[in-house]
């Protein structure tokens, strides 16, 4: 053989060589492929299946095979319905299709849930997803289905939904407020009574700050939460507190709060119990207000009346002393003497006023009508450069039976204090409404407020903070609405003002 023929089959043997090596790897990387598919196809928890389009079985994994009890050899060939149902034709459940047709006919992956009754009753319920597969846009020829029996899952969620109802239920029952918080403080959990006692809507709050709820005065909440994280040691853990908490309109109110939390997966959540207890404390007022009024009104009724006879003796015979009395400066005193009688005359017609068992003329009136003769007196009588008067009276307000001279006074002594509540001026705010006992009254005042310790005596006799005061305005309104059989009771804010509220039953 020449040189020349023999260096071309070198090189051709060579490039030979060369593309069978390249075969062998494209064969190797194959295969690879071929074995990470297979441990996919086996490795996953899935029930897979690949059919053709006649419904006969391709491919099984290793799942279906356990599944349904069979070996491979056993299923291969055979159409899904005979080997999955032992049935004789394509299934049809619920009246919903064999997916396969579906898939077939659209080209696209259909996801549809199949119930089915076992031999026992129970039922199971399949989620089948059909994924036709298609090369370079042709008819798919092929289709693989994965199920998945998510029976269980579905127990699980329809369990876990009823103990939710469960505890909705018990949470929204309870005349308690419940709420929780996480450790980042943000609400997760307001129920029904929650709702009622803060006047906020759960909607509102989710997710929300704590702080909206309390007072500012209790300060930094977040350094309790972090130091509980911090050291585990429950401080107020277990106790019941005496606290304050912030009303949705700003009001503060007297709660009693017991403290729970748990931990799940590293999480804290902090659950308080809260007793709104404004009204019993407003009723533990009230009883030990009635309490000192009856004790006061004995001793002072008796004062009164042995006051009364001496006094009419001094008027009367000073009179009499003044007409036979011709020096200047004797006259005066006597004046002296007339003018201070009066004062005590007036003191004790109030503290008879104050100690009287009210015997009230009832008839029926509009209270709207007796507010407003009240504001025209009152206005007319104070400086109208100083003071303003706003009212806000509700229509068709319903008629009670009531003394209404009796609660003028009231209405005159609440203003009057409101008044002189507010030496720099300011306004007076009157209204009415219709609420659960009858109907309501409402005097605010922008005046200097009531510190928290006076606002506990207000209502008692001889309590006044006034130069010149007797006392005696408040507790005598006091008795008025006690003997209508209603409630009168103030809230101040220090420096803001003070507001009254009156309710008369119908
Ligand atoms: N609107 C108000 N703003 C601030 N303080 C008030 C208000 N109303 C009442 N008070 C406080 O309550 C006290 C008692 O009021 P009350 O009307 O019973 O007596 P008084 O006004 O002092 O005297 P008087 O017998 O002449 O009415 C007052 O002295 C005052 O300290
Ligand atoms: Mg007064």
């Amino acid at each position: 053989m020449d040189e020349g023929i023999d260096k071309g089959l070198i090189k051709e043997i060579a490039l030979l060589k060369e593309r069978l090596a390249r075969k062998d790897r494209e064969i190797e990387e194959i295969k690879m492929g071929g074995v990470f598919l297979e441990t996919l196809f086996d490795g996953i928890h899935e029930q897979i299946m690949v059919i053709d389009e006649d419904f006969r079985i391709q491919d099984v994994n290793q799942v279906f095979l356990r599944h349904c009890g069979l070996k491979k050899e056993e299923v291969l060939g055979r159409r899904c319905y005979q080997v999955l149902y032992r049935s004789h034709q394509p299934c049809v459940f619920d009246r919903q299709p064999c997916p396969l047709e579906k898939a077939r006919e659209t080209g696209r992956r259909i996801e549809v849930t199949h119930y089915h009754r076992l031999e026992g009753g129970d039922l199971k319920e399949l989620v089948r997803i059909m994924y036709p597969v298609s090369v370079e846009g042709k008819r798919p020829k092929y289709f693989v289905e994965i199920s998945r029996d998510v029976t269980e899952y579905r127990r699980l969620i329809k369990r876990l939904q009823a103990s939710e109802k469960r505890i909705r239920n018990i949470l929204d029952t309870a005349t308690d407020g419940i709420l929780s918080v996480d450790q980042e403080q943000r609400i997760v959990l307001f129920n029904d009574a929650a709702e009622k006692i803060f006047g906020y809507s759960r909607k509102e709050v989710m997710g929300k700050n704590l702080n909206i709820l309390i007072p500012r005065q209790y300060g930094d909440h977040h350094r309790y939460i972090r130091r509980f994280l911090a050291t585990r040691t429950p401080k107020v853990l277990g106790e019941t507190l005496s606290l304050t908490a912030l009303r949705k309109g700003g009001e503060e109110f007297p709660i009693e709060l017991s403290l729970s939390y748990h931990e799940m997966e590293g999480e804290v959540t902090f659950t308080a119990i809260i007793r709104d207890v404004s009204r019993q404390k407003q009723l533990e007022k009230k009883l030990l207000q009635s309490e000192r009024l009856a004790a006061v009104g004995k001793t002072v009724a008796h004062v009164a009346h042995e006051i009364k006879n001496p006094l009419m003796i001094i008027g009367g015979f000073s009179q009499q002393i003044k007409q036979t009395l011709t020096d200047e400066k004797a006259l005066q005193k006597l004046d002296m003497i007339l003018d201070e009688v009066s004062r005590l005359e007036r003191l004790v017609q109030n503290l008879g006023d104050f100690t009287r068992e009210y015997r009230l003329m009832k008839r029926p009136a509009d209270i709207n009508s007796v507010l407003r003769d009240v504001l025209s007196l009152m206005s007319e009588t104070s400086d109208p450069d100083k003071y303003e008067f706003e009212a806000s009276l509700r229509a068709d307000l319903r008629e009670i039976t009531c003394d209404p001279d009796k609660l003028k006074q009231v209405f005159i002594n609440i203003i009057t204090n409101g008044l002189e509540a507010m030496e720099q001026g300011g306004r007076i705010r009157v209204s009415t409404a219709e609420c659960a006992k009858g109907i309501e009254i409402r005097i605010s005042d922008e005046g200097v407020g009531i510190e928290e310790e006076a606002l506990d005596h207000i209502f008692e006799p001889f309590f006044t903070t006034r130069e010149g005061g007797s006392g005696l305005g408040l507790s005598i309104s006091y008795k008025i609405v006690q003997a209508h059989k209603g409630d009168i009771w103030a809230e101040s804010r220090p420096g803001k003002g003070t507001t009254f509220t009156i309710q008369l039953p119908c």
